[in-house]
């Protein structure tokens, strides 16, 4: 149980929002059990059409909580519920819509890459600075961005930390719409009503034929496997530390 993520069930829309605003949305463990449990009881459930992922503030979601990857990084931690919720995601078979306002870091970014819809302020900011941060994409994400922006941009966003801004996603074919920011929930669902009255059966089968679901279960585990030793290493270890004491990281003498 945590108060850091809602579920709401409208017009056979599951709406879940990410509620931690002071925090920019940081997905702590509790927030991606809570997110992995409703989105895994809504296949099952006729109730539920469409999924919908959302957020209170102006971040969409600033990505993994850096102190539960200190927590991993000095053994304090013995599992993230990332993984699951992220294979979850991937296996969903109902259709995803995600409604970005703002920040994206890390999963803010790579979990659109599972979305069926995606509607992002003009002005939001989305990046995957794994490198930055002495980790490996995750999410399929190295499979599925390059797919998606090509080689040289994904490799920009992960190894420079390069963001996007809205409008630039959109013309990149990350998302469908960039709109002023106040407009993006309102917009991404009457996009999610307007799905879950389309016959489910035809909307389930056409994103299983579009996505190659193996592959993207493949990708996560040998992802998954590097991400975890990077977890322990040394570089990792500094990043959390210098977040957490607001200083910048130093890797100068530290062997790779
Ligand atoms: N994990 C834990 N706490 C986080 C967080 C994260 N991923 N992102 C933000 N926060 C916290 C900050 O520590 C701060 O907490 P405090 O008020 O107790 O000091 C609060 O959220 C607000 O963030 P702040 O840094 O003051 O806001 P900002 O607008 O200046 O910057 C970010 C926002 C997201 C750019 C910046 O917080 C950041 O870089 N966060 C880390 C993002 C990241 O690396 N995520 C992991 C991706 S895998």
């Amino acid at each position: 149980m945590t108060d850091h993520l809602r579920t709401t069930i409208q017009d056979g829309v599951l709406e879940i929002t990410f509620a931690r605003p002071e925090k920019k949305n940081a997905l702590s463990n509790a927030m991606y059990r809570a997110a992995a449990d409703a989105l895994e009881s809504a296949q099952t459930d006729p109730a539920i059409r469409v999924v919908m992922f959302s957020s209170e503030g102006d971040a969409f979601t600033s990505g993994n909580d850096l102190a539960d990857f200190a927590g991993v990084a000095t053994g304090r931690t013995e599992e993230l519920q990332a993984g699951r919720f992220i294979r979850v995601l991937a296996q969903a078979e109902k259709p995803l819509i995600a409604a970005v306002p703002g920040l994206a870091v890390g999963v803010g970014t790579t979990m659109l890459l599972h979305c069926d819809l995606v509607i992002v302020a003009d002005s939001a900011k989305l990046s995957a600075p794994f490198v930055n941060l002495a980790l490996v994409p995750e999410a399929a994400s190295s499979l599925l961005l390059t797919a998606r922006i090509g080689h040289a941009r994904a490799f920009a966003m992960f190894a420079m930390g390069e963001a996007l801004t809205g409008l630039e996603a959109c013309s990149l074919g990350l998302a469908n719409k960039a709109l002023a920011k106040d407009e993006v929930i309102p917009a991404a669902r009457a996009a999610a009503r307007l799905l879950a009255e389309k016959p489910l059966g035809a909307v389930m089968a056409t994103k299983k034929l579009m996505r190659e679901s193996e592959a993207i279960l493949a990708r996560m585990a040998q992802e998954g496997k590097v991400f975890g030793e990077r977890l322990r290493t040394a570089e990792a270890r500094e990043v959390f530390t210098a977040f957490a004491e607001r200083r910048p990281p130093d890797f100068t003498k530290l062997a790779s």
